[in-house]
């Protein structure tokens, strides 16, 4: 499977033959000033929660592209209000195939207000099965023993989890996730976009390596193969 990282919580995963982009936070964020979100492509949006660093470019993108947008219930009815045509917008604990598998909204630990103060009702992450293998993507979240219950129902290929401490978890609760949903294998994210969330990255390469897992940081714009 193919992974675009498009810097903060932002990237794109090819899957079932579509192109699944998360979280997209581009325009707003000078460490991915080389990216043109007038260039991403997308047949799905995925959207884990309200929060401004994570819907800046939805609508933009879901106009230019056409792409449904999948998010939590009231973050999606708010994408409908500004205009976005499909939005499949769900609620935690329920899944649904799609024409890239099927995906399933996992519980996440964090909050959900939308820019202009709207209510976003609960965060959320998602489980993606796919005929390319399946993926968790926690969204903003801490450390939750709910975790488990997404290792036991799906084997997974890898996590894309925050490590940026402050508003997620840091690296130490990314490792113990991880090991709940059962990967070895995790794909960082939501670190070094603002000063609280400035990440050691030495540090937490060598954290991940001790506990025998693989900590991927992928550079903003890099494709990788997972
Ligand atoms: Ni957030
Ligand atoms: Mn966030």
């Amino acid at each position: 499977m193919k992974l675009t990282y498009y810097g903060h919580a932002c990237f794109a995963v090819e899957a079932g033959g579509k192109t699944l982009l998360f979280d997209p936070f581009i325009t707003p964020n000078p460490l991915a000033e080389k990216i043109d979100a007038g260039k991403i492509p997308a047949d799905f949006i995925l959207v884990s929660h309200g929060h401004g660093d994570h819907v800046a470019d939805v609508v933009a993108i879901a106009t230019r592209t056409g792409a449904t947008v999948i998010a939590p219930y009231e973050v999606g009815c708010w994408f409908e209000a500004k205009g976005v045509k499909r939005v499949q917008s769900m609620n935690h604990g329920g899944g649904a195939e799609m024409p890239f598998g099927r995906v399933k909204l996992s519980a996440a630990v964090h909050s959900s207000s939308l820019p202009d103060g709207s209510y976003g009702g609960n965060p959320c992450g998602f489980v993606v099965e796919s005929p390319d293998g399946s993926f968790y993507y926690s969204g903003d979240t801490a450390l939750t023993s709910d975790m488990r219950f997404i290792g036991e129902q799906t084997k997974l290929r890898f996590a894309v989890l925050p490590v940026g401490d402050f508003f997620t978890m840091g690296i130490d609760d990314a490792l113990r996730a991880a090991d709940l949903v059962g990967v070895t294998r995790i794909v960082g994210v939501h670190y070094d976009t603002f000063p609280p969330i400035k990440l050691d990255h030495a540090a937490a390469l060598k954290a991940a390596e001790a506990d025998g897992k693989e900590l991927l940081l992928p550079k903003i714009g890099e494709t990788i193969e997972i």
